[in-house]
């Protein structure tokens, strides 16, 4: 197994969950890329995008993987813009696993609907939306990954034991 693993996937897909259950589970240390750049930053991520704007945003997240680089060891929750730059993959694939987690846009949409810290779906928490973009994005969430898994009707822990057995064969 390479020394990382990185979760990738849609908003609502479960990666700050699963990595959070591989974190307890093999010991492995956690890094939430969100949680990261929001104390780099002093702010929400919503305020980033209100005040410095997305942009500015996405060159955090790819200056952060260029750090993580060195880590060892470690389970990292992506933003789930992240796999959108090609260099974001590159640097991800020089220093662990890409797992895509997927979920169906209703599972998606029930899990956050009640949430306000997407600055991307604010006004626009509807399956609709979030199937429209989550067309988009599919086409780089799969080919950025190693490994995917589907999370609808699963547990963190079945998550958790797929992510682990493809991985060790
Ligand atoms: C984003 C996903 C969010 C966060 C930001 C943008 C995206 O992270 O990075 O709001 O572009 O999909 P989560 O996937 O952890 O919600």
């Amino acid at each position: 197994m390479k020394r990382n693993i990185f979760l990738i996937g849609f908003m609502g897909a479960g990666k700050t969950t699963v990595a959070r259950a591989l974190h307890e589970r093999c010991g492995m240390q956690l890094l939430e890329m969100d949680e990261k750049i929001e104390a780099q930053e002093g702010k929400s991520i919503s305020r980033i995008f209100d005040e410095d704007g997305e942009a500015y945003f996405r060159s955090l997240e790819t200056k952060l993987l260029e750090e993580l680089k060195g880590r060892e060891n470690t389970v990292i929750s992506c933003g789930g813009g992240v796999p959108m730059r090609a260099a974001n993959v590159g640097a991800m694939r020089e220093s662990g696993s890409i797992v895509y987690l997927s979920a169906e846009p209703g599972t998606i949409c029930a899990r956050i609907r009640d949430e306000h810290t997407r600055p991307l779906l604010e006004g626009h928490m509807n399956v609709a939306y979030i199937e429209g973009l989550l067309r988009e994005r599919l086409p780089y969430y799969q080919s950025a990954a190693d490994l995917s898994v589907a999370t609808d009707n699963r547990s963190p822990d079945e998550i958790c034991e797929a992510i682990l057995e493809a991985l060790e064969n």
